[in-house]
């Protein structure tokens, strides 16, 4: 895989108009490199066909948080989906909209629920009962107002993905089972405390078949249209994320058949569709950048020591996922089968798993690609190793948008 952002030119891999040596160089390895062009084309591959239909587009905060990303996608217009005050705090930080901010999540506490209804978020996804409740007095409490919700369906769509990222069954924890979603919307439409605004369903994520997705909003358009049947109108119909992405040899998902299916089910309707795109807008725009520390052979195996492990990305160790690994210099020479592994002591931790690569020295560079959902974000001090670096291409510059995490400050809050 290689994608638009990431291509060799003249022999030396770049983002864009920048050589990702250069940026190596510059702010050291490990290091996240995005690009600011491909996400914004990520992101308007999705918003613009929905603005056609009156939807909104609500990029899906967890997928990467990093303030200057939020701040691009804020100014190209994107809503957002949070899931935690943590994130709230993050997009009112970059000053977005938060009348276009949806807050789904099966834990909300109540000064989360607090801080959302103070910031004027467009909509709490309720996923149980029980968060019902507490919305609703939270609301009573609060005395301005009613709070704007919809119920979160479970559709009970299987999504082909992987087990820990599907998330749309009964045997999932997320949302409310169809059968139980009348019976909720009649409660919260009688309240004076609560405003029914919508409905959402989000049945996981790396789904590359458009016809899940489909099935699930066939199933929340008939409740939508039930609810009406018993005066309890809708606007808001939230599909939730899940688009796929290529990462190694995969169809990409079809956004064309899916926006014009979308068409034929929203055209004339009163019902908005908003979706909570993450991955399919920042997990090609990215890449790990590591430096070669060790080159070791086993009786079975080459091992590639680099710089980078599972607590920078821990995407392969968590998940088993596959990442493309490219040297930044291209190189033509033999490719025999190697491990790359991190510096932590795990065996899990690993970048990519009996690979045919090129050799490598000591101080050679690699580019992990498809690295910018889910990478940053779940990268932790395991092993007391700070986080490392991230910066942003903008056409011929890098940006630094947050700096490698020093040992001071990984210990300052400890006592
Ligand atoms: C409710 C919800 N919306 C949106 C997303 C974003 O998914 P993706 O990054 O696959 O688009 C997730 C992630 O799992 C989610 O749980």
């Amino acid at each position: 895989m290689e994608t638009g952002a990431f291509h060799y030119r003249s022999g030396t891999l770049r983002c864009d108009d920048v050589e990702l040596a250069q940026v190596a160089g510059r702010f050291g390895t490990p290091a996240y490199i995005y690009s600011r062009d491909r996400i914004l084309a990520n992101f308007r591959r999705i918003a613009e066909p929905l603005r056609r239909l009156n939807g909104l587009a609500c990029y899906s905060v967890k997928a990467n948080s990093n303030l200057a990303i939020l701040k691009l996608l804020a100014e190209a217009g994107s809503g957002f989906d949070i899931v935690s005050g943590g994130e709230l705090r993050r997009v009112l930080q970059v000053a977005a909209d938060p009348g276009r901010v949806v807050f789904s999540g099966v834990g909300k506490t109540s000064d989360e629920i607090d801080a959302a209804l103070a910031a004027g978020v467009l909509m709490l996804n309720v996923e149980s009962a029980g968060e019902l409740e507490v919305v609703e007095s939270r609301s009573r409490h609060r005395g301005s107002g009613a709070a704007p919700v919809s119920i979160r369906i479970n559709p009970d769509v299987e999504a082909d993905t992987h087990p820990y990222i599907s998330t749309g069954q009964t045997i999932h924890k997320f949302g409310v089972p169809k059968a139980d979603a009348l019976e909720l919307y009649r409660r919260a439409a009688r309240s004076p405390h609560l405003e029914v605004r919508g409905v959402a369903c989000h049945i996981g994520s790396q789904i590359l078949d458009v016809d899940p997705f489909l099935r699930a909003v066939d199933e929340v358009l008939a409740l939508a249209r039930d609810l009406r049947s018993h005066h309890i109108p809708l606007q808001l119909l939230d599909i939730g994320g899940g688009f796929g992405i290529t990462y190694r040899d995969e169809n990409p998902f079809e956004f064309d058949r899916f926006f014009s299916a979308l068409e034929c089910r929203f055209r004339g309707q009163e019902l908005r569709p908003l979706l909570e795109p993450g991955r399919s807008v920042i997990g090609d725009a990215g890449v790990l950048l590591v430096r070669v520390l060790y080159v070791k052979e086993t009786q079975s195996k080459r091992f590639i020591v680099v710089d980078g492990g599972m607590n920078d990305l821990l995407r392969p160790a968590l998940y088993g996922s596959y990442h493309e690994i490219l040297p930044l210099e291209q190189r033509d020479r033999t490719h025999s089968p190697a491990d790359v592994v991190g510096p932590l002591c795990e065996t899990g931790d690993f970048l990519a798993r009996d690979r045919s690569l090129p050799e490598f020295k000591p101080g050679d560079l690699l580019a992990v690609l498809g690295s910018g959902a889910y990478g940053f974000v779940l990268a932790s001090n395991y092993n007391s190793r700070p986080r490392p670096a991230e910066v942003l291409i903008e056409s011929e510059k890098m940006r630094l948008i947050r700096p490698r995490e020093t040992v001071d400050e990984m210990i300052a809050a400890e006592l």
